[in-house]
């Protein structure tokens, strides 16, 4: 566990809490790569770090990093973006699903009518890093931000998003793009997606496009007919803040980053919050069902459905934090809800 910066700590505590009253047979370390172990020693990830975790762990859990001390944020990218591009962590599996018509902002929504997932691709695109300044600081200046597309990289996440709608009883997926403006890199995607949607074992999946802005308006006017959207890097940090507010904020957010078969990173979509830091404000079912996503990736179904259904009772309840409506502080929500699922 990693637990992290600002309400990283507060959050994770609660997540290992429910996981240890699930009765999910899992041990953990906690490792101090944070903000505040940078400022002490300047050390991010410690030598051999991301090995480490490959050889003798199954996951990692993650709070958030990103600390008002550290302005560069250089920790936060070395740490998170590292786990992603050193450990090949090429999916960024983003279930958005609503709990309880009470959080949503859109009116009449029942929960049955927000419930899809986004895969965003992980380790390439705009978040490459390839690019330059030239003349700067001049009225010439040029930025150029590079966005990086392999063959590898588009067919496995598009691969990716078709099993995962195989394995969840999905029969629809999406693809959003930019494919009139971006030709080149965007073209890609789509002749990859046209061959990979007509191969036999995806025959009973309806395979769509929308451009990603026309998703975008689509998802707030009405979600219900998405039930996997498939995307690159940039546009999925985009369309997963949208869709996280549609399950009712930050706060409810989970998220894994996976590559099929090897160690893999949970996190809850927000970040680390610093305003609401040592507070005992912050929501933690975003960490809690994270990790019942995590436990589900290690095989421990029962344990995750026992987690889900109690986060869904605290939300029906009202035992939650204040951002979605509740009274709870971060302890005491956790709290209910390991007790929920202990019992
Ligand atoms: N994966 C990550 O670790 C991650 C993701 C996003 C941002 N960050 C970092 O976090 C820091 C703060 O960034 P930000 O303010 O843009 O994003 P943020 O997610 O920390 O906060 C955005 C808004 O959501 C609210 N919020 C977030 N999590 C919440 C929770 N659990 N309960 C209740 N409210 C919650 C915050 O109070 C704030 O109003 C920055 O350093 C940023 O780089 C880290």
């Amino acid at each position: 566990m990693v637990a992290g910066d600002g309400i990283g700590p507060e959050v994770t505590r609660g997540a290992m809490q429910v996981i240890q009253a699930s009765g999910a047979a899992v041990e953990f370390t906690e490792l101090d790569w944070s903000a505040e172990r940078y400022l002490k020693d300047g050390a991010t990830v410690p030598p051999g770090g991301f090995a480490t975790l490959e050889r003798d762990y199954d996951a990692v859990l993650v709070g958030a990093l990103g600390d008002p001390r550290v302005p560069s944020n250089i920790h936060a990218r070395e740490i998170l973006l590292g786990m992603r591009f050193q450990m090949d962590l090429y999916a960024n599996v983003r279930p958005v699903k609503l709990l309880d018509e009470s959080l949503c902002p859109l009116k009449g929504l029942q929960p049955a009518d927000v419930d899809f997932t986004v895969v965003r691709e992980n380790t390439e695109g705009l978040y490459a890093d390839v690019g330059g300044v030239f003349k700067q600081g001049t009225p010439d200046e040029v930025a150029v931000q590079e966005d990086v597309n392999t063959r590898k990289g588009v067919e496995r996440i598009i691969r990716f998003a078709f099993h995962y709608a195989h394995n969840h009883r999905r029969k629809k997926v999406l693809m959003a793009d930019k494919a009139n403006v971006m030709t080149h890199a965007h073209g890609l995607w789509q002749r990859v997606f046209k061959e990979v949607a007509v191969e036999k074992e995806n025959a009973d999946i309806t395979a769509t496009h929308m451009f990603a802005d026309a998703l975008c308006m689509q998802l707030v006017r009405d979600p219900r007919p998405f039930e996997v959207i498939v995307t690159n890097n940039m546009f999925g940090d985009l369309i997963t803040d949208l869709a996280a507010a549609l399950q009712g904020g930050l706060g409810m957010a989970a998220s894994g980053n996976i590559h099929p078969g090897k160690t893999s990173m949970f996190e809850p979509v927000h970040g680390s919050a610093p305003p609401l830091a040592g507070k005992n404000a912050a929501n933690p079912m975003g960490a809690i069902l994270t990790s019942a996503l995590m436990l589900q990736y290690l095989g421990l179904v029962e344990e995750a459905q026992k987690i889900e259904a109690a986060v869904l009772e605290a939300v029906r309840q009202k035992k939650t934090t204040q951002d979605v409506g509740g009274s709870l502080g971060t302890r005491e929500c956790a709290a209910w809800i390991a007790d929920k699922v202990q019992h």
